[in-house]
């Protein structure tokens, strides 16, 4: 079990639907097609893929290259990947390796033409990037790498409330506690895949991608509210009465309110020139 249930994963799938931009999923999808278009074999590797949610991302009906597609889905938790092999082992060419992604130099990289991940980024470290961007650079040809939905540290809610800021900040603090790849990037890790993969010679391209949250998310927002709330307890820099306070008021207002979740996609290929 990684703390990763189902259930959560499938709450937050519609938002992250609405939120990945388009364009960037498009590209990826375009370049894998051309890039590789003589190969049969193309293989997709999913970091923390839980049940499938890039997967399903990727799968486009009208086009029967990416129907050729290896899957291979990497996670630790074996009940997320049965449950990925529920949904999809009949429709899809599936490998399920469940791992864990901070042992970089034993993850099945071998064929892999494009590395994809969702929702993952934020939780590792600048060394594991490093060393990933060593690796796909190493891979002949070199390997594309797309990571949607790294959290960009900011959250706007409406109505306000005067802890909002407080709040937010305790919680991006919690954000880059070691997740199992030591410190973790949390917010920064937009920026930094960014970086580093421009560096390595990489053509990035970057796009928002933010969780737009009302009402008919309701259940998404009350999950997050609390989600939000536990991980500010640990840090313990806000009164319980105070975090109480803003608990119930974020509550109150999830059928009236609004909240706006930050996020980036970034898609980073090998440059051919
Ligand atoms: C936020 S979930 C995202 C799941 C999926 N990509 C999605 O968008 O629905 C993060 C995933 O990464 C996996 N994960 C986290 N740390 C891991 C590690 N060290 N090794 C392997 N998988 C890990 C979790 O089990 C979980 O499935």
């Amino acid at each position: 079990m990684s703390g990763f249930s189902i259930n959560w994963l499938d709450l937050r799938e519609a938002a992250d639907w609405r939120a990945r931009d388009d364009k960037l999923l498009k590209q990826a999808r375009k370049w894998l097609t051309s890039s590789f278009a003589l190969e049969t074999d193309k293989t997709v590797v999913d970091f923390g893929a839980g049940t499938g949610s890039t997967l399903r991302a990727f799968a486009d009906a009208l086009n029967t290259d990416l129907q050729a597609l290896c899957w291979r889905l990497l996670d630790q938790d074996p009940g997320l990947l049965a449950e990925a092999r529920l949904r999809h082992g009949h429709s899809h060419r599936l490998e399920t390796y469940e791992l864990d992604l901070a042992k970089i130099s034993a993850l099945p990289l071998a064929d892999a033409h494009l590395i994809t991940a969702s929702a993952l980024f934020d939780l590792v470290s600048a060394v594991f990037v490093d060393t990933l961007v060593v690796a796909l650079q190493s891979q002949q040809p070199p390997a594309g790498f797309y990571a949607a939905l790294n959290y960009d540290g900011t959250t706007i809610w409406t109505p306000a409330h005067p802890l909002d800021d407080v709040v937010l900040e305790a919680f991006n603090r919690d954000q880059q506690r070691d997740k199992g790849f030591g410190v973790a990037l949390g917010p920064g890790a937009g920026s930094y895949l960014e970086r580093e993969f421009s560096a390595a010679g990489f053509k990035v391209f970057v796009a928002a991608s933010p969780w737009v949250l009302n009402g008919a998310d309701s259940k998404l927002v009350d999950a997050l509210i609390s989600g939000i709330a536990d991980a500010v307890a640990q840090g313990s820099t806000i009164d319980t009465a105070s975090l109480q306070d803003w608990i119930e008021f974020r509550k109150a207002n999830i059928v009236i309110g609004t909240c706006i979740v930050g996020h980036t996609d970034l898609l980073a290929l090998p440059d051919a020139d």
